[in-house]
């Protein structure tokens, strides 16, 4: 199911618990999975379970729970609005009304090229400096119009 890279990844994970707790490894399994393949599939989730020894319904109240994981194909980039009261109050919506024009989707969709979904979080922790989303690793905070759109340019042109 997943490289011998990322078993390994997953193995070093695991070793950091005692032994009768590799369960608490079960976050980290989740996001090496998802990094590996994509998304988390029911059979990800059930290879996940067997993995780690941990009923398959634990694994998915998991990766349901946290908007980090991804249950559905997603495109090569996600962004994260946060529209969370701090950055409602401090305009979210309007930054997501410019995204779906900029794009051309809606929340919950992903560009004809498959490049990029746009995606809608609870609060990421970055309030002082709302509005606010995240694309992978990055948080980028005090939004405008025209951040968001030197932040798409970026993006579209290291995902052409
Ligand atoms: S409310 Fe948006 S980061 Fe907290």
């Amino acid at each position: 199911m997943l490289s011998e890279q990322a078993v390994n990844e997953i193995n070093r994970e695991i070793d950091k618990y005692p032994t009768e707790q590799k369960q608490a490894a079960l976050m980290a399994t989740l996001s090496i999975a998802q990094r590996e393949v994509g998304h988390l599939s029911k059979e990800v989730m059930d290879w996940v379970a067997g993995f780690l020894n941990v009923p398959p319904i634990r694994v998915r109240e998991v990766a349901t729970f946290y908007s980090m994981y991804d249950l559905e194909p997603v495109g090569k980039r996600k962004i994260c609005v946060c529209t969370n009261i701090s950055c409602m109050l401090r305009g979210s919506d309007e930054v997501i009304q410019h995204i779906e024009k900029r794009l051309g989707i809606k929340v919950g969709e992903t560009t004809p090229d498959g490049g990029i979904t746009l995606t809608e979080v609870e609060c990421l922790g970055a309030c002082a400096d709302a509005p606010m989303m995240q694309i992978g690793d990055d948080y980028l905070e005090n939004l405008t119009p025209d951040r968001i759109d030197a932040i798409l340019d970026q993006l579209e042109t290291t995902n052409a």
